[in-house]
């Protein structure tokens, strides 16, 4: 899994520096390619002569090469990286990471890396336990990084408490097992449909809803970073796909997503239906602005949109794999339950409004999956984008 990946080793100035010797032993043992950087710190603790013989590069630490002058590009680095791992992790370079101090090369690098990051604190127990250093570790984590727990056991002051790095070997499983996530969509093709639809009533004046698209867009990042060749059918949204292989087809009402959801539905693996789609549109359109200035009161006749997941359920091939979302209010549990039948689902991602940091425009979502078969999973209150990972997930294990 790590043969020719690019990984960037951050090394920051802990006692456990004198395991990332080892860790990048290990990494080059899989077969990766390894750029050091290190803090000034870091180099008290571990010398680079001996990181770069192990990594077979020089080792990176000034912004400048000394002697030569030459500029050591933080941007190239980041933009070079598959992956990179800060091992061991100081509490300092955790703040400075979330907070953005840009004031060394691992920083830098940090800042402008587009990969994956990967981190494993190490620190004295009660450094570890602070609430600054949870705060900055939050922080990291909601900023997309993977942080590798410390263990417990005694530490370089003897104490005994958590903030033992994680072994090499541990973080090397952690990297082997993230690349193989990376792989686990590959060659598949999955739809999914976001946001609201606009339905109008005329040139200036729609029928909308408070949907802002960004589950949608979080679970079809989460695809196209497993791998797959995502489309996202868009309803008018703020928001921009982060992944530039994702494509987005951008529409107004119900009928156009309905439209472009059928043309797509055909050609993929998978459709994540997460589009909160107006049930009526306007039959009596107005093709001019509607004044104020008349004495009635104008008229809206409404008439039903197509329901995109339920015409999609009844073209579905057995190799196909068709999700859906359930909003509601009250009796959440069976009516998400009927929905995943009559729309011929294979799970439904049931969220309630009545959910605190639950449903439309927040970043969070608390969801129970509930499957085809009755088996239920509940899940905690997370961001969207680790709700877009366990969605995601199930849908893998749906995958014929
Ligand atoms: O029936 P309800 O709107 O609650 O169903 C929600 C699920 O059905 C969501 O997955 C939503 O994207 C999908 N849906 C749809 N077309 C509609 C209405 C809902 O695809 N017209």
């Amino acid at each position: 899994m790590l043969k020719g990946k690019h990984i960037i080793l951050g090394i920051c100035g802990g006692i456990a520096a004198y395991k990332s010797a080892y860790l990048l032993r290990l990494l080059i043992k899989a077969g990766a390619e390894v750029q050091v950087v290190i803090t000034p710190a870091g180099k008290e603790f571990i010398t680079p002569v001996t990181l770069s013989a192990l990594s077979g590069k020089p080792v990176i630490s000034e912004f400048f090469t000394a002697n030569t002058g030459s500029w050591n590009s933080h941007v190239d680095l980041g933009l070079w990286a598959d992956a990179m791992v800060i091992a061991p992790a100081t509490a300092s370079t955790i703040g400075k990471m979330a907070n953005g101090v840009a004031d060394n090369m691992l920083v830098t690098t940090y800042l402008s890396a587009k990969a994956p990051v990967f981190v494993a604190p190490a620190m004295d127990l009660d450094m570890f336990a602070h609430p600054s250093t949870q705060r900055n570790l939050q922080l990291l984590r909601q900023y997309g990084n993977h942080i590798i727990e410390p263990a417990s056991g005694e530490l370089a002051s003897h104490l005994v408490g958590k903030g033992r790095m994680e072994e090499p070997e541990n973080i090397v499983k952690v990297l082997e097992e993230y690349f193989a996530a990376s792989q686990s969509l590959a060659c598949k093709r999955i739809m999914v449909t976001a946001g609201p639809t606009y339905e109008k009533i005329d040139p200036v004046r729609y029928i909308g809803n408070y949907s802002s698209g960004k589950m949608g867009y979080a679970i079809a990042e989460e695809c196209a970073s497993r791998g797959a060749e995502v489309v996202i059918i868009s309803g008018p949204v703020s928001l921009k796909a982060e992944n530039q292989s994702i494509k987005v087809v951008d529409v107004e009402s119900a009928q156009e997503m309905y439209d472009a959801s059928v043309k797509e539905f055909p050609r993929c693996d998978a459709a994540i239906m997460c589009a909160a789609v107006a049930d009526y549109c306007v039959e009596n359109q107005s093709s001019h602005k509607i004044k104020r200035e008349h004495d009635e009161l104008p008229v809206i006749r409404l008439k039903k949109n197509p329901d995109i997941a339920a015409s999609l359920g009844t073209m579905k091939s057995d190799r196909q794999v068709l999700a859906g979302f359930a909003l509601e209010t009250d009796n959440e549990d069976a009516n998400a339950v009927e929905k995943l039948h009559r729309k011929h689902l294979d799970f439904i991602v049931l969220n309630s409004l009545n959910e605190p940091g639950a449903g439309f425009k927040t970043d969070t979502n608390k969801v129970t999956i509930i499957d085809n078969t009755g088996n239920r999973r509940v899940y905690d209150l997370k961001s969207k984008r680790l709700v877009a990972k366990d969605i995601v997930d199930v849908l893998i294990e749906k995958m014929p």
